[in-house]
């Protein structure tokens, strides 16, 4: 049976869009299972001014695709939500804050616990935590949690920064710092299919992996987050946050357990022996690309919202190193990007080819050789992964052919699975780290990144470089093939 989750939550920006989209919908479904119920409140703020019942119509249009069934549900689910008109830089707006989230705690028995959610601009995530400390807003008897939005800083110094102004009010083990990759199925799924295979996980190294390569493809453009993105560009946006979160998954040790303070300790660890370039040597190993006109599309420096003379990236390769025992000499190669043939996110671990192909034997008469076995994790849309090995082609003769073996999951599987904010809500309330970044996660990722960004700030790039519907600039491809590599997933040339 599910546990009931006892919270007051205060959603700063309870009027924006990822509220209404990602936040309040997944909340309901952790009120349709039981995981919040009675003795939940939330509490919207923003500027504008709303009362409790035009709040409560606004979430319940949020959350209005749902089944006839569902709608006495419905009602009683937004029963529980309330507003207070709240200017975040205000810091005597915190007083009738205060009060009203003791009123709700008291009315809905919920322990003293207080969620703070930060679903607003980040230039606000330090003046919000100074005021809750300094205004009295934190609770004494129960818990106080702060669930903190992307992205967490521009670049080392900045997040650093930002870091500093929070822990003045929270310590490390009450920041929940939201990475919606980490919420994903088949993410979680890396530590069961490692961890829970003897056979994945002793062949996990540099003795039987070649390469490994993480894919995040976007077959959109920057649609209107074109003002955002501008400011941002791949490198920020994907790369920092996500992409090295799938990349510690990947390179991490073995925890001592699957707790979540077991879990950091080998992610901090991993990304710690992440070899940090020098800048010529990230002149090499990052690629940067934007993308141009195709056919009916604008190119990047085009589209409505961006600068004209835009160096914004719009897409990111890399060539990762780790300097430990385990992955040394093992690439791992990642991208990213915009525009791109199709909307995916994939990894494919390449194994090493046998020492010896004893089928190459030029009186056997093959006419293949032997392709390297590969592990494919799907992580959307498809979930589920596969594993290429090599086997004897039906028929006359011995010739070799890859063959997939393959486990995908059904589309009411994946229906049923839950949405990445539905479970990272949920694992906050239960204040569980295991799925959010860790300051020191956050910190080795933006000192990998902010060589190429500072590099990438001075030099030039001769941009546009890739079409729409391509994997990107030609040097992503060349970045491997200088190595003797390729791309497990490209398009046919
Ligand atoms: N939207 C997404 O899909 C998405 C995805 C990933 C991460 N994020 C992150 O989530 C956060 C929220 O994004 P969003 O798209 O929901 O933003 P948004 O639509 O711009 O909403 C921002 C909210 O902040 C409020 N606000 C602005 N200034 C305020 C102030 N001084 N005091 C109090 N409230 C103020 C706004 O309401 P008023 O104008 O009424 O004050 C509004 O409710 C950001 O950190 C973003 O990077 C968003």
């Amino acid at each position: 049976m599910a546990k009931e989750n006892k919270a007051v939550i205060t959603l700063f920006g309870a009027a924006g869009d990822l509220a209404q989209r990602k936040l309040y919908p997944s909340l309901f479904k952790l009120y349709q299972k039981g995981y919040i119920g009675d003795h939940f409140a939330l509490l919207g703020t923003s500027r504008r001014q709303k009362s409790d019942e035009e709040f409560q119509e606004m979430v319940a249009k949020s959350i209005s695709s749902i089944k006839e069934t569902e709608k006495d549900q419905a009602k009683n689910f937004v029963k529980h939500f309330f507003f207070q008109p709240h200017d975040v830089t205000k810091p005597e707006h915190y007083v009738a804050l205060k009060e009203r989230i003791e009123e709700l705690g008291k009315k809905f028995g919920t322990d003293d616990n207080r969620l703070f959610y930060m679903s607003m601009a980040p230039q606000f995530f330090g003046t919000i935590a100074l005021n809750l400390k300094k205004q009295g807003l934190l609770s004494d008897d129960g818990y106080n949690r702060l669930v903190i939005e992307k992205p967490f800083g521009r670049d080392f110094e900045s997040a650093k920064k930002l870091n500093d102004e929070l822990s003045e009010t929270f310590n490390e083990n009450q920041i929940f710092r939201i990475d919606h990759y980490l919420g994903k199925e088949m993410i979680q799924n890396i530590e069961a299919l490692r961890f829970g295979n003897t056979i994945i996980e002793s062949l996990w190294n540099n003795r039987y992996i070649d390469n490994i390569q993480v894919t995040l493809s976007e077959k959109l453009g920057v649609e209107e987050r074109a003002g955002y993105y501008d400011n941002s560009g791949a490198l920020r946006d994907m790369m920092q946050n996500h992409i090295m979160q799938v990349v510690a998954q990947l390179a991490m040790e073995q925890p001592v357990s699957f707790t979540d303070s077991d879990v950091r300790v080998e992610k901090i660890k991993a990304l710690r022996s992440l070899r940090v370039y020098t800048p010529s040597e990230a002149a090499s190993n990052f690629v940067r690309g934007q993308y141009d006109a195709g056919q009916d599309t604008n190119a990047y420096r085009h589209e409505d919202g961006v600068d004209p003379q835009s160096n914004t990236e719009t897409f990111v390769a890399a060539k990762l190193l780790f300097d430990n025992y385990r992955w040394s000499g093992v690439p791992f190669y990642v991208r990213t990007g915009k525009k791109l043939a199709d909307k995916f996110t994939r990894i494919d671990v390449v194994f090493k080819k046998p020492l010896i192909d004893i089928f190459a034997n030029p009186r056997m008469k093959s006419e293949q050789s032997l392709k390297s076995n590969v592990l494919t994790i799907f992580v959307e849309p498809d979930a589920g992964f596969s594993l290429r090995v090599n086997a004897k082609s039906a028929g006359q003769g011995f010739n070799t052919e890859p063959v997939d073996l393959k486990f995908m999951q059904d589309d009411s599987t994946k229906a049923e699975s839950p949405e990445p904010y539905e479970r990272l809500f949920h694992d906050a309330l239960e204040g569980n780290h295991t799925n959010f970044a860790s300051w020191s996660e956050i910190a080795y990722a933006w000192k990998f990144v902010d060589v190429a960004r500072k590099l990438w700030d001075i030099e030039e790039p001769q941009f546009p470089n890739y079409v729409p519907g391509s994997m990107g600039p030609v040097a992503a491809d060349e970045l491997l093939e200088r190595d003797g590599r390729q791309w497990v997933y490209r398009l046919n040339k």
